[in-house]
């Protein structure tokens, strides 16, 4: 078990990736926080988990709120006194290019998937000091290196982050390390949304998964195993880095 005894707070935990990573963290005997919106799939989940001697416990919220963020890393603290490995995996796409999107969209987009995981890292980096030890591990995307059609927020707030991401791992070094995954086409809700940018959604997400050097999708599991390795103490020399795992689409 290479988690045993350690708590995670996982965002976007419902669905697609992070519930892959959810599953092989608390496998791992991490107890982990859930966070999403969708309360039933989150019980649900919980409940799941809950099954065989796991320990998860869901957190309703929206992660573009400061008030979410703090209130993810306070119920860590108050129900664990301790807190590990931080996983900000929450992402939105906001479909549109620069003159089409709507400031609104572009807000939110910023917001979830920027935002999200500075008011995070601000509330669990002090805990993690604390301890003297900590990981943060943010999803962002290929869409920081590669550009996609009217995703113009999106590969704005994912490329960010990987600044970001250097950034803290230089300020908070070496006690808590800090990573970036940045994946490629993975078969979630998320990818079928990002081909509604296109003209006939199903044709492109068949071209895509062929696209790849692997010929076909990720599976959030995929994903789940790099992760896991990144927060292992396995990955204790790597830090400021962002990982793409992406069956090799980005060689093209
Ligand atoms: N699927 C892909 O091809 C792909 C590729 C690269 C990066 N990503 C990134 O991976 C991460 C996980 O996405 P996924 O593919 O598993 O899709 P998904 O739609 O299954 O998961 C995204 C999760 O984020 C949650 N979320 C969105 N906005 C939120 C908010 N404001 N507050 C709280 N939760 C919020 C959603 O409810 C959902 O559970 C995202 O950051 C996404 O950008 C996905």
């Amino acid at each position: 078990m290479k988690l045993l005894g350690k708590i995670a707070i996982i965002t976007g935990a419902t669905s697609g990736m992070g519930k892959a990573i959810a599953e092989r963290f608390v496998h791992e005997g991490a107890s982990v926080i859930l966070s999403g919106r969708d309360e039933q799939r989150g019980k649900e989940l919980e409940s799941n988990l809950g099954k065989n001697g796991g320990n998860a416990f869901f957190i309703s919220g929206d992660v573009s709120l400061e008030s979410t963020n703090r209130k993810l890393v306070e119920e860590a603290i108050g129900k664990y006194g301790k807190l590990d490995i931080v996983v900000t995996n929450a992402g939105k796409l906001g479909l549109g290019s620069v003159t089409d999107i709507s400031l609104d969209e572009w807000d939110e987009t910023i917001k979830t998937n920027l935002y999200s995981v500075f008011y995070l890292s601000r509330f669990a980096i002090p805990e993690m000091q604390k301890a003297g030890k900590g990981v943060i591990l943010v999803t962002s995307s290929i869409a920081a290196f590669k550009s996609f059609p009217n995703h113009a927020a999106y590969c704005a707030s994912k490329a960010s982050l990987i600044a970001l991401v250097k950034e803290m791992a230089l300020d908070y070094g070496p006690a808590i390390r800090v990573n970036a995954i940045c994946p490629g086409p993975v078969d979630t809700p998320l990818i079928w949304d990002s081909a509604k940018a296109f003209e006939n959604p199903e044709t492109i997400v068949q071209q895509t998964a062929s696209n790849t050097l692997m010929k076909r999708l990720g599976k959030p599991e995929d994903i789940a195993s790099l992760a896991l390795f990144l927060v292992s103490e396995e990955a204790s020399w790597i830090t400021g880095s962002a990982y793409t795992i992406d069956g090799g689409i980005l060689t093209k």
